[in-house]
Formats: C-alpha cells, structure tokens, sequence
C-alpha cells in the first residue's frame, strides 16, 4: 500500500512537502482614484473597496505600504468623458495626478497603469465608436498617448486592457520614442469578456452604454485562441502577460504559463464579491477561501496576482 499519509502528520513536515507558497510579493492591490475633494466612496457591490479622491488617497496607500505587496493597480474616474476620452491622455487628468502623486510619497511603490479608454469615453466602450462599431487601428493612436502620458508621470509598468488589436506593438513603439524604452508593458493578453467584471464596472463607472465588449474581448469558451493572443502579444513585445478572470480560467493559465515569459493572473471584481457576499453571510471561512483561491493560480502556473483581497491576504500569510 502507498502511504501518502506519511508526509500529512502534522503541519511541519506537510510544510516542508508543500509544492506551492504564496508570496506576498506577487500580490497587486487595484485602486480607483475619482476627481473631487474628500472623496471615500464606498462601491456597494464590492465590500471594503472605495472611490478616493487624491486628498484622500494616502489612507489607502498608507495600508499598501503597510502590506509589504509589492504594488498598486491604478483605475482613474474622469469628471470630464467625451467620445476620443480625452482626459486619458491629459498630462493633468486625474489619473495622471494620481500617478505623480503616489510616486512623489512613495517611490518605491509599483505603479501599474491600467491603459483602456472606457473610463474615459462618453459611451463606455474601450474604444473609438464610429456608428455603434468600436474601431481597432483608429484607436491605437490614443492608446499610445494614455500610455506614454501616464508613463510621464511617473508609471512603472503600462497595462493595456483594451484588447485591441495590435495595441502592445503600438504602445511599445510610442513609449520607446518617447524615452521610455525602459518601461515594461503587462498585456491583458487573454482578456475574456466576462460577466466577472460586473462590479468593476460600477466602481470604475464604466459600463458601456450600448452593446456589450463581446466584439473586442475574447469568447469565453476558447482557452486555445487564448494562446494565439498571448503569442502574439509576445512576439509584439510584452514583457509580462496576463489572464483574466483568473479562477475560471486556471485551465488557460495552466497553458499560459508554458511560456517563458512572467505571467499575472487577475483575480477579477466578480470573483472578489462572491467571496465578500458569502463570507458575509457566513457561508464560507473567508480566511481559508481566499488563500485557496490564491494558491489555486499559483497552483496553475501564476507568478504575479492582481486581487482585491491582497491587503488581507498580505495580512493572513504573515499570520500563517
Ligand atoms: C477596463 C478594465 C476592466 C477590468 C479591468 N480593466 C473592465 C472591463 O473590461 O469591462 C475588470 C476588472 C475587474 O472586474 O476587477 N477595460
Ligand atoms: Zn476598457
């Protein structure tokens, strides 16, 4: 007979077996930054996630810093939204703002630009709207504005999530020259138009008027035209990739990690208040749930994790 149960008896030797460990080092925390003044907006459908206005921002940056993660994910909330989302690139959208004064406090904090347009446009598609089609080549040029603006201020890493066409081989070649051939781009490569980003959508008030984001965003049943996006993000010069939502698509991020490339999983809005709504209810051990979940894509291939729950999580894998 096998006994497995030899390596189980107890936690110091089911330890030194344990084949994976979350490192809170891997983990980034999203943050959503609003124009205004003593702004701290609670999101109803995300629990313990807020709107801040920069005044207020240090509240949260303060606990970041705390953590010991290693950085943020930044989503800016424009007043001002028109069709070309003009405040995306403007060197003093909030965005921007937000960038210049996060790295001013904290220098060694990672900043991650979140670089899609829904925020920013009138209608909330990621894209320019030309008779109710969103245009692919027309707006790379604004893409590549937002990322090098952003990079301006200050941003340590460019995060397309647009799911244009050709976007990363756009961006890479207007940060380059710009002076920016150091700044690294984190594609949302396989990026699934999913019904997980419900809640996103009311935290970063960027639902789309019309239509839904299916023209652009991949198909949910297709893990192998995911690799085709990762491989072409690859060869137009990512340097890391991504998977998104995470825990319903570990099987892509299981493939996705084949490549030698680092590669981030999101753990998406949807999947966070799920866990948030039924710990609340206390159906679940929210302690337990959230460090399987996160072991689970690291389990599948993971090496960074952008979640909502990394501040906690930092917290419990101190305890652990
Ligand atoms: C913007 C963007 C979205 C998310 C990240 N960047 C929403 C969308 O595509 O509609 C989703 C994040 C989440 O659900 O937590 N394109
Ligand atoms: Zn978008």
């Amino acid at each position: 007979m096998k006994r497995f149960r030899r390596l189980r008896a107890n936690e110091t030797i089911r330890s030194l077996v344990r084949e994976t460990r979350v490192d809170k080092k891997e983990l980034i925390y999203p943050i959503f930054v609003t124009e205004g003044e003593n702004i701290k907006n609670p999101v109803p459908s995300m629990p313990v996630v807020f709107q801040y206005s920069v005044d207020r921002l240090d509240e949260i940056l303060k606990e970041i810093d705390k953590s010991g993660i290693s950085g943020l994910l930044i989503f800016g909330i424009p007043k001002h939204k028109d069709e070309l989302a003009t405040s995306a690139y403007d060197d003093n959208g909030i965005t921007q703002k937000a960038v210049r004064f996060i790295k001013e406090k904290y220098p060694e904090m990672l900043v991650i630009a979140d670089v899609c347009l829904c925020e920013y446009t009138s209608h909330g598609h990621c894209g320019v709207v030309e008779h109710d089609i969103i245009l692919n080549d027309e707006t790379l040029p604004l893409l590549s504005k937002m990322s090098v603006s952003l990079a301006k201020a200050g941003a340590d890493i460019i995060a397309p999530s647009d799911m244009m066409d050709g976007r990363v081989a756009a961006i890479r070649r207007s940060l380059d020259e710009n002076g920016f051939v150091n700044t690294p781009i984190m594609a949302y490569s396989a990026k699934f138009a999913s019904g997980y980003y419900g809640p996103f959508r009311d935290a970063a008030e960027s639902a789309p008027c019309f239509g839904d984001r299916r023209t652009y965003q991949m198909d949910i049943a297709n893990g192998r035209e995911a690799l085709r996006e990762i491989e072409s993000d690859i060869e137009e010069g990512a340097d890391i990739v991504m998977v998104k939502p995470a825990l319903a698509y570990l099987d892509v991020v299981k493939e996705a990690s084949k490549y030698n490339i680092p590669l981030a999983a999101y753990n998406v809005s949807g999947e966070y208040s799920m866990v948030k709504a039924a710990a609340q209810n206390g159906w679940i051990d929210e302690k337990r749930i959230v460090l399987e979940n996160l072991t689970a894509i690291k389990r599948a291939g993971a090496d960074i994790i952008i979640t909502y729950h990394a501040l906690d999580a930092a917290k419990w894998l101190e305890e652990e």
